[in-house]
């Protein structure tokens, strides 16, 4: 079996919270402006930035980020999760690979996020060194099964950089 590093890895990550009321609700870094719920957490609860700096760790079998930022301790309480996020991609960076491109799915039943789709991708973008049009972000609801809830999958796919 070779050993030398794979040229390319696939990561994969989930995140749920449960939603309540007078809470702010922040996805992929962008604050959702008519959510009557947010996220019950305790860092600022961004489920998009939770899963993808969980895929990011993943795909090096780095672990997950309660390993790096444990909930019990006080200092990362209501924490900004871009912090988080910059955490994974630096652990993936020193192993010497990038995200090429990622692919977001949030399920939420309310409110309709269609209008914050290209914000979302920009900031998503932004943070992890990527085109726009490389990050794809998906919206389902959950047909009313999981209203009080908000939950978020993503894949993505890492490059190994040449030196
Ligand atoms: O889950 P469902 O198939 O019913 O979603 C229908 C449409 O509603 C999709 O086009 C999706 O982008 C959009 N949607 C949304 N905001 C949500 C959930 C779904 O814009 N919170
Ligand atoms: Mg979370």
């Amino acid at each position: 079996m070779s050993t030398s590093p794979l040229p390319y890895r696939v990561g994969y990550g989930e995140d749920a919270h449960r939603l309540a009321p007078g809470r702010p609700l922040i996805l992929g870094g962008v604050p959702v402006p008519q959510a009557e719920h947010g996220a019950v957490a305790h860092s600022d609860g961004d489920a998009v930035l939770h899963a993808v700096a969980d895929a990011l760790l993943s795909g090096l079998a780095l672990g997950d980020i309660g390993q790096y930022f444990p909930d019990t301790a006080a200092q990362w309480r209501g924490m900004d999760s871009r912090l988080i996020l910059a955490r994974a991609l630096a652990l993936v960076r020193e192993q010497g690979y990038v995200p090429l491109n990622v692919a977001v799915v949030v399920t939420l039943d309310q409110p309709k996020l269609g209008p914050l789709r290209a914000e979302i991708a920009q900031q998503l973008a932004g943070l992890l060194g990527l085109a726009a049009a490389e990050v794809g972000v998906s919206f389902k609801t959950s047909e009313g099964l999981a209203p009080q809830h908000v939950q978020t999958r993503v894949s993505l796919l890492l490059g190994r950089v040449h030196e």
